[in-house]
C-alpha cells in the first residue's frame, strides 16, 4: 500500500505500526505500509525494500546475517523501532553506506517497569498464582504452601546501568531493595540510586540475590548468564531479563531452575523467541511474557514518532539524532 506524493522519500515499513504513527508515515513520505502486519522473512524485506529510500523495521522482524550486504543499492538509512539493535550489524551498514538509527529514552520507563514486574511476579508466583485461580484450584492454599519469596531487604544487581537500569534501580529503591550494578563503567553517583558498583559481573554475582539483566546483546554480554556466573550467586536466587534471551544460556537457567540452585526466572525476551525452549512452558518456578516491555500505547507510539523524526533529519541533510552510524 503505497501512498502518493512523488518528491518524498519512499519508505518500507515492516510491520503494522500505531494508528497516529501510520498517518504521519503516510503524510510526511511515500510509505509502503503492511495493513496486515504479516511477519516478513529477510528474503520478503529485500524484495521489498527494491524502490525504496529507506526501511523502518523492527527488532521482531528475523533478519538474516547477510541483510544489510543483500539490500538494494537505493536504500540509505534503517530506522529500527527499538532501544536495541542488535539484529542490525552496525559495521555492515557503515561498510554499505547506510545510516541506521534507534528509539533510546523513549520506552526507558515501560521497560523498567516489566523488569520490576519480573522481579516480583517470580519472586511472589504470579504464574502459578495465576493459574490456582483459572483452575480453580484456590482450595490448595494452606498457611505453608505454596508459597514464594520477599523482595523488600534484598539485593539486587542489576547487569547494565543504562538508562532502563537506572530506571530499574530507581524502582527497586522503592521497594526496599540493596542495590548493586555491573557496567564496564561506572555511572555518576547522581544516576547510581546508591547503588554498589562491581567491575566485573562475576564479583556482583554473590551479592544477588536477585539478578536483574538490562544490558544490550553483544559479542561480550552474549551467553554471559551460564552455568559458571549462575554458581557464582547465592543459592534461591532469581534472575530476570527484559534485554535480549540470547544474554542467557538457557540448558544453564533451566538446569539452575530445575535443581534449585535458583529460586525462580521471570522472562520476556527469549533466544530465538517466539520460538522458546519448551523447557520454560513446563517449568512452575518460571513467570514468562512474550517481549512486551516495550508495549503500551504511549510508549509504542513514542518509537515510531521518533523513527519518523529520525528519517525526517535524514532526509533534510541534517545527522539524526540517534545515529548509530556517527563516526
Ligand atoms: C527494544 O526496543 O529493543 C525492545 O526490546 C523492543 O524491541
Amino acid at each position: 500500500m503505497a501512498a502518493a506524493g512523488p518528491d518524498k522519500p519512499r519508505i518500507l515499513v515492516t510491520r503494522k505500526m500505531m494508528p497516529d504513527v501510520e498517518r504521519r508515515i503516510a503524510e510526511q513520505f511515500r510509505a509502503t505500509l503492511n495493513p496486515d502486519d504479516t511477519p516478513l522473512s529477510t528474503a520478503e524485506i529485500l524484495a521489498q525494500a527494491a524502490g525504496h529510500d529507506a526501511i523502518l523495521l523492527t527488532s521482531f522482524d528475523k533478519l538474516g546475517p547477510d541483510f544489510i550486504p543483500s539490500l538494494p543499492p537505493s536504500i540509505r538509512i534503517i530506522a529500527t523501532h527499538s532501544v536495541g539493535y542488535d539484529h542490525l550489524s552496525i559495521p555492515q551498514a557503515k561498510a554499505k553506506g547506510i545510516a541506521v538509527t534507534n528509539t533510546p529514552g523513549v520506552l526507558t520507563d515501560a521497560t523498567a517497569d516489566i523488569a520490576m514486574l519480573l522481579v516480583l511476579g517470580a519472586a511472589r508466583g504470579a504464574s502459578w498464582g495465576d493459574r490456582m485461580v483459572r483452575e480453580n484450584r484456590w482450595g490448595a492454599t494452606t498457611l505453608i504452601s505454596p508459597m514464594g519469596f520477599d523482595v523488600t531487604g534484598k539485593r539486587l544487581g542489576i547487569l547494565g546501568m543504562g538508562r532502563i537500569g537506572q530506571a530499574v534501580a530507581r524502582r527497586a529503591r522503592g521497594f526496599g531493595m540493596e542495590l548493586h550494578y555491573h557496567s564496564r563503567r561506572p555511572v555518576a553517583p547522581s544516576d547510581d540510586c546508591g547503588a554498589c558498583y562491581h567491575s566485573s559481573f562475576e564479583s556482583m554475582l554473590p551479592h544477588c540475590d536477585f539478578l536483574s539483566i538490562n544490558c544490550a546483546s553483544t559479542p561480550e554480554t552474549r551467553g554471559i548468564v551460564n552455568a559458571r556466573t549462575i554458581a557464582l550467586m547465592p543459592d534461591n536466587a532469581i534472575v530476570v531479563n527484559s534485554a535480549r534471551g540470547d544474554i542467557v544460556d538457557d540448558e544453564a537457567l533451566i538446569a539452575a531452575l530445575g535443581s534449585g540452585k535458583l529460586a525462580a526466572a521471570g522472562l520476556d525476551v527469549f533466544k530465538g523467541e517466539p520460538n522458546i525452549d519448551p523447557r520454560y512452558r513446563s517449568l512452575e518456578n518460571v513467570f514468562l511474557l512474550p517481549h512486551i516491555g516495550s508495549a503500551t500505547p504511549g510508549t509504542r507510539s513514542a518509537m515510531g514518532h521518533k523513527c519518523i523524526d529520525n528519517l525526517a533529519q535524514f532526509f533534510s541533510g541534517q545527522r539524526p539524532t540517534d545515529l548509530l552510524t556517527g563516526e
